[in-house]
């Protein structure tokens, strides 16, 4: 996730201790993120946490005859897992806004203090509300996070080491899931197990919360906010020399253009903005409707479903976890390698292959009262551990990068809002739609996915141009007006087009100079 800048030339290309050290302690916001959504499904499987909060869920899932698909399926224990991001959508609106008015570094500590009040609520909890009401101060923490902590690495990163250090944020974001299925793996059978592991997001919010004491502000907020002369002091902390000059006038110039939008959204709107505003937006629904979250969210519910023991069905959820961060390094260093394009594509058929035959294998084997044969199950991790492997190399990082990288300087981080909120919100449907639809679909549910898959394959052949290698700054020109689609958006509109609006606009005021005639 990251706003870039230009392609860098004459500007320090050191990456110093102080980048390093900032950019770690902001990353921990990933860590955070990525804890939130590795968390919740083991503790929904917890018997002790369902017992307390959910009883009618414990009983469904305990009662032998029990429908295997439906076990699950309540509203509450849903809205458990999504209030989160439905509070996230909410508040990236105004941690946007708290970014450009009051600057990155207090809006990283505001998303930590967010975090601990939710982490402590969560983890005293005694009733329900107390619980829904944590997640959602874990949800302002999100918005508050996922907003500021891209921005910050990315402004203090010299260009050359931007998209690694964007890929970063999304490794730590694994990280944390990982982080957060060891500790339901160890919790599970402690009577105070779902407290434990829901306090433990306490340990990367203090992090990140002591941390962002330490931390600079970057300099082009504080050259947005009028304080040129901190911002040139920050640019040669963070930059070890004391020749800044050139990258110090080009954040001046950048900013000095931004301020003149006075509507960024509006900007957003014009008819030039669509091939990237269309692009990005569908990039987060279809990261999020590969179904990705399904297995993040829900592993250890999915697998005791297909009939894995409570342990088993969280140590599978450590395995895929560890599968997830492997394979994110490979996208850290492939991804200026072989180019965007290609591992979306090999990664969209892995993820097909994977969904699809699991559906055939669940549609096949897994009745509403039996237990998916061993042999089968095993197949069926091994599917999910390919799936996400894919989608940690490709539609996980590339979700973020790609849209953080198509937009001109004048609708950057309002485009950039639009990609954070849309995925928020797609998260949300999955996170509460889920288990209900496992219970309505059943083997269907990895058909549906599946058929998304396709979309978003055709999508990323056709109209997903290769953006590798190219200087943000530049990505109009080189990019989007050469591309055999998108290009007509940056052409004078067609005749017929402006003939048919020509008439109705002057049919419109023909018959308002006629009435006015008549009166
Ligand atoms: C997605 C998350 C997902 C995570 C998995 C991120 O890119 O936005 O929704 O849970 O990857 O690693």
């Amino acid at each position: 996730m990251a706003v870039n800048g230009s392609a860098g030339e004459g500007i320090p290309a050191k990456l110093t201790g102080q980048v390093v050290v900032c950019s770690i302690i902001a990353a921990f916001g990933g860590l955070m993120f990525g804890y939130d959504i590795g968390i919740s499904g083991g503790v929904t499987s917890m018997d002790v946490f369902l017992k307390r909060f959910f009883h009618s869920v414990y009983v469904k899932k305990n009662h032998a005859r029990e429908d295997n698909y439906c076990k699950f399926d309540d509203q509450y224990l849903q809205l458990f897992t999504s209030s989160l991001y439905l509070a996230a959508v909410v508040s990236s609106f105004f941690a946007s806004k708290c970014c450009k008015k009051r600057g990155r570094r207090i809006t990283i500590r505001l998303a930590a203090v967010f975090f601990l009040v939710g982490v402590a609520l969560n983890a005293a909890a005694m009733n329900l509300m107390m619980l829904i009401v944590g997640r959602i101060l874990l949800g302002f923490g999100v918005g508050f996070g996922n907003q500021a902590v891209p921005l910050f690495i990315s402004e203090i990163a010299p260009p050359k080491f931007r998209g690694g250090l964007n890929v970063c944020f999304q490794l730590f974001v694994t990280a944390g899931i990982l982080f957060a299925n060891i500790v339901n793996y160890f919790t599970s059978s402690h009577p105070y197990g779902w407290r434990i592991s829901l306090g433990g997001a306490a340990v990367p919010a203090l992090f990140l919360a002591i941390g962002s004491l330490m931390i600079v502000e970057t300099p082009a907020s504080l050259i947005e906010r009028n304080h040129p002369e901190r911002g040139l002091a920050t640019l040669r902390k963070i930059r070890g020399v004391q020749d800044v000059q050139k990258e110090f006038e080009e954040i001046v110039a950048t900013t000095e253009l931004a301020k003149q939008i006075k509507h960024p959204f509006k900007n957003l709107m014009k008819r030039s903005s669509r091939p990237q505003l269309i692009t990005s937006a569908l990039l987060q629904i279809y990261q999020q409707f590969t179904g990705i979250n399904v297995i993040m969210f829900y592993a250890p519910v999915l697998f005791q479903t297909m009939g894995f023991k409570s342990d088993a069905s969280l140590l599978s959820a450590v395995v895929t976890g560890c599968i997830n961060v492997v394979a994110t390094l490979v996208a850290v260093f492939c991804v200026d390698r072989v180019g965007r394009r290609f591992l979306l594509i090999e990664a969209g058929i892995q993820m097909l292959i994977a969904q699809s035959i699991t559906g055939v294998i669940i549609a096949k084997f897994l009745h509403a009262t039996n237990v998916l044969p061993k042999t089968y199950s095993f197949v069926v991790l091994f599917l999910i551990c390919f799936f996400v492997s894919g989608f940690a190399w490709s539609w996980g990082p590339l979700g973020w990068l790609i849209p953080s990288e198509i937009f001109p300087l004048e609708t950057r981080t309002s485009g950039f809002f639009i990609a954070v909120s849309t995925n928020m919100i797609c998260t949300f449907i999955i996170a509460q739609a889920f288990l209900t639809m496992l219970c309505r679909m059943r083997a269907g549910i990895f058909f549906f996915f599946s058929v998304w898959i396709v979309v978003m394959l055709i999508y990323a052949i056709v109209f997903i141009p290769e953006t590798k290698g190219v200087p943000i700054d530049e990505m109009n020109e080189k990019v989007w007006k050469k591309h055999w689609f998108w290009k007509r958006y940056f052409m004078p509109k067609p005749d017929h087009y402006l003939n048919r609006k020509n008439k109705n606009g002057s049919m419109k005021k023909c018959s308002k100079l006629s009435k006015k005639k008549r009166k």
